[in-house]
C-alpha cells in the first residue's frame, strides 16, 4: 500500500507538501498541488485516517454509549442517532456500558485514542469531571436519557416528572382510586423523576399510602414481583402506574397469573412508548416518549459542536405523549 513518502517521491515534493494538500491547512501552488494529486491517483494512495485526525481533521466517527441495546427503549434512541449522522456522512460506533462507570471510561478512553469526533452517552455513571475533561481535550459530548442535571454540555430527555403525572392523572379520570407505583433503580434520574411525579399526584388521593411503591428494576421480571409484593400489601390496588413499559409488561403478566381482569380489576398504564405495549394482551397503555426524536436531536447537537466547536450547555426536556389502551379503558 502506497503512504505518503511514496507520493512525496513520485511528486517530487516534500512529505509536508502532501500532507498541506491532502489537508487543505494551507496554501499550496496549484502546479505542485496538481503534481501531488496526480501522484495520489497513481499510486492509489489512501491517507491514513488517523493521521488525517492527528492533523485535526475529523475522522467522521461517532461514538454512542448506551446502557444495554438489549432494553427496546434504547434501539430507537441509536436510530435516531444513526440517521442523523448517516446523513452527514458520519459513521457510529455503539458500545453497551451496562450502566457500569469503569466499562463506560474504558469506552471513552479507548474511542478518545481513536480520535472519534464526538460522543453520545446515555449515562447515570458519567461524572461532571468527565464531562470537564472532555471540554478541556475540545471532545464534543451529548449526554441522552441518564445523565447528570447541571453538566456543561447538553442533556436530552424527557418530562419524565410531568409524564408521570400524566398516567397518573390518567388512572385516575379512569376511576383508580389505589394507584401504586413500580419505580425503576433510583440512581437513574428518570426513574427518580417520575416517582416524585407520581407521589405529586398520588398524595393527594385518599387511598395513598408510601407502601403503595416498589421498586422494579426497569424489567419485566421486576414488574412481576413488584405486583405479587404490591397484592399481599395492598389486596385492594386499582390501578399500577409502572416507571417504564418492561415492568408495565411485567405486572400484565402477574396479574394475568392470579386471574385478575385488566382492566375492569386493575387498570395499568406503563412508560416509554415501546413496540411491545402494542403485542402484550391487553394492550399497555403508556406515556410515550418521543425516543427516535431524541436521538435525532442529540446528533444535531453533536454534530452542530463538531462543526463549530461551541459547546451547547442546557437541559432539554421533550414532551411526551399519553397513548391510551385496553389496558385502562
Ligand atoms: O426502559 C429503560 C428506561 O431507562 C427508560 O424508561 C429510559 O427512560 C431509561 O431511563
Amino acid at each position: 500500500m502506497a503512504t505518503i513518502k511514496d507520493v512525496a517521491r513520485l511528486a517530487g515534493v516534500s512529505v509536508a507538501t502532501v500532507s498541506r494538500v491532502i489537508n487543505k491547512t494551507d496554501f499550496v501552488n496549484p502546479e505542485t498541488a496538481g503534481q501531488v494529486l496526480k501522484a495520489i491517483e497513481q499510486l492509489q494512495y489512501e491517507p491514513n485516517a488517523v493521521a488525517r485526525g492527528l492533523a485535526g481533521k475529523k475522522m467522521g466517527i461517532i461514538a454512542l454509549i448506551l446502557p444495554d441495546i438489549l432494553n427496546p427503549f434504547f434501539p430507537a434512541l441509536a436510530r435516531g442517532v444513526e440517521d442523523v449522522a448517516h446523513k452527514k456522512g458520519l459513521t457510529v460506533i455503539l458500545g453497551n456500558s451496562d450502566d457500569l462507570g469503569l466499562k463506560e471510561s474504558s469506552y471513552i478512553k479507548v474511542l478518545k485514542k481513536k480520535y472519534v469526533d464526538g460522543f453520545i452517552i446515555a449515562s447515570n455513571t458519567i461524572r461532571e469531571e468527565d464531562v470537564e475533561a472532555l471540554r478541556k481535550e475540545r471532545i464534543p459530548i451529548v449526554l441522552l436519557d441518564r445523565g447528570l442535571n447541571t453538566a456543561s454540555c447538553a442533556v436530552i430527555r424527557s418530562n419524565n416528572r410531568e409524564g408521570a403525572k400524566i398516567g397518573v392523572q390518567h388512572l385516575i379520570e379512569q376511576g383508580c382510586q389505589r394507584i401504586a407505583h413500580i419505580y425503576g433503580p433510583q440512581e437513574f434520574i428518570t426513574a427518580r423523576e417520575r416517582l416524585l411525579g407520581y407521589e405529586e399526584i398520588a398524595k393527594g388521593l385518599s387511598g395513598y399510602s408510601p407502601s403503595l411503591m416498589v421498586s422494579g428494576n426497569f424489567d419485566i421480571e421486576g414488574g412481576r414481583k413488584a405486583v405479587e409484593q404490591l397484592l399481599t400489601r395492598h389486596p385492594d390496588v386499582d390501578g399500577i402506574f409502572a416507571g417504564n413499559d418492561l415492568m408495565g409488561v411485567g405486572a400484565l403478566k402477574a396479574l394475568h397469573e392470579r386471574g385478575i381482569r385488566v382492566p375492569e380489576e386493575v387498570k395499568v398504564c406503563g412508560f416509554d412508548g415501546i413496540g411491545l405495549t402494542e403485542i402484550t394482551e391487553p394492550e399497555l397503555t403508556t406515556v410515550a416518549q418521543p425516543i427516535y426524536e431524541m436521538g435525532k436531536l442529540a446528533a444535531r447537537i453533536l454534530l452542530d459542536e463538531i462543526e463549530s466547536g461551541i459547546r451547547e450547555n442546557s437541559i432539554i426536556e421533550l414532551d411526551v405523549t399519553l397513548i391510551p389502551r385496553k389496558s385502562t379503558q
